[in-house]
């Protein structure tokens, strides 16, 4: 590394810890956005690293590319008080210990797939199961257990570029698959997130990010006290084992119904374990982005609004966070000290032919987007 970027790493990780330490002053002319690496380690002999990606307000989000992982997200709450809203840690040491999927980019297919096989032109393909005998999140080693080629495609937006091939019958999955996955920063305390992809073989595909919000940044606050609004008038019931069974139902009259924001917490002990289901979004198109659910915590002020262009989302309320991982300030993560929504094709699609399809085919380009936006109300 230059000297002149050893100074500008160490500037930028600064200004980050300062902001951290509720500094909230710094005035956005100030600021000097752009995007700064630093050595993350090694995994399968190749060299890991972590981004730091900085806007014109301050905000940051630190990515690594070990599993194109975000380790932080850092925004302001109603006092200008700075702190991550996504769970994360400080070294991949913690991150080969194969934590739930903190932050993770989940592929070839997130969430589950039945059985650990799925045919498709009538050839049958069997995955490597994970969990029981489905496959969750890609299979033993999905996309967030690899490391990714990293590019930072420009000087002044803040924004990095993960490229990952999964070759042909990787976890059971069938077709080459070229992957790029695009994460930017933008000035309105965006994170948005471009998922692409093109196939030699027609495969599944499914592709999300697995991070774990705490609006209030800190997990000690339940999250069962943020309010939840979420753009869908149906869901996909499961079985026991969290595979639908193919019907596509109505929540009204349903613990699942968000049509109307509510408390996370008003209903969650009739649903068995705590929400972890798909939700059927309400789109206008299949291709647009449309803003398709909201997350308010009135500890901090901060609202989140989640923009996709995929037809569902997993609302997931850590349900199975047991403690065993800590977070950055030593505190342990239990249930439901953080939520997830992960915008996907709907789970178990490859086997169930009334979902609408996640089949990519060789000559088509696989695209979805999806954005985390922040909103402070002061
Ligand atoms: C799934 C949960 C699972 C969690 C962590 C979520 O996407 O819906 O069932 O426990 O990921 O693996």
């Amino acid at each position: 590394m230059k000297i002149t970027s050893i100074f500008l790493v160490a500037g930028i990780l600064s200004f980050v810890v300062a902001s951290c330490n509720n500094s909230g002053s710094n005035k956005s002319s100030d600021i000097k956005a752009g995007v700064t690496k630093t050595s993350w380690g090694e995994f399968d002999g190749k060299k890991v690293e972590l981004f730091t990606l900085v806007n014109h307000k301050g905000d940051t989000v630190t990515i690594t590319n070990y599993g194109g992982t975000i380790t932080s997200f850092v925004v302001p709450d109603k006092n200008g008080n700075h702190s991550s809203i996504i769970i994360g840690f400080d070294s991949l040491k913690t991150y080969l210990q194969k934590p739930p999927y903190f932050g993770a980019l989940i592929g070839r297919y997130a969430n589950r797939i039945g059985g650990a096989q799925f045919t498709l032109n009538n050839n049958e393909y069997k995955l490597n199961p994970n969990d029981g005998k489905n496959t969750l999140h890609g299979g033993l080693k999905g996309f967030d257990k690899v490391v990714w080629d990293a590019t930072i495609p420009s000087d002044s937006v803040p924004s990095i570029e993960l490229n990952y091939v999964s070759k042909d019958g990787e976890e059971g999955f069938p077709g080459n698959l070229k992957v790029m996955v695009k994460y930017t920063l933008t000035d309105d305390h965006e994170l948005k997130i471009e998922y692409n992809a093109e196939t030699d073989k027609p495969t599944p595909i499914n592709l999300t990010n697995h991070s774990y919000f705490n609006l209030s940044g800190r997990v000690t606050n339940s999250i069962l006290n943020e309010t939840l609004w979420i753009d869908a008038d149906k869901y996909t019931p499961v079985d026991s084992t969290l595979i639908p069974t193919g019907e596509i139902l109505d929540v009204k009259g349903t613990p699942f119904d968000f049509t109307s924001a509510k408390k996370i917490g008003v209903s969650i002990d009739s649903v068995k374990g705590g929400y972890d289901i798909n939700y059927v979004l309400n789109r206008k198109d299949s291709t647009s982005l449309q803003k398709v659910a909201e997350v308010s915590d009135s500890i901090s002020g901060r609202t989140m609004e989640v923009y996709t262009t995929q037809p569902g989302i997993q609302f997931y309320t850590g349900n199975f966070l047991d403690g065993k991982f800590t977070n950055r300030y030593g505190n342990p993560i239990t249930q439901h000290s953080a939520l997830c929504l992960e915008t996907q094709h709907f789970p178990d699609s490859p086997n169930k032919p009334g979902f609408p399809s996640a089949t990519l085919n060789p000559g088509e380009k696989f695209h979805q987007e999806t954005v985390y936006k922040i909103k402070v109300n002061d």
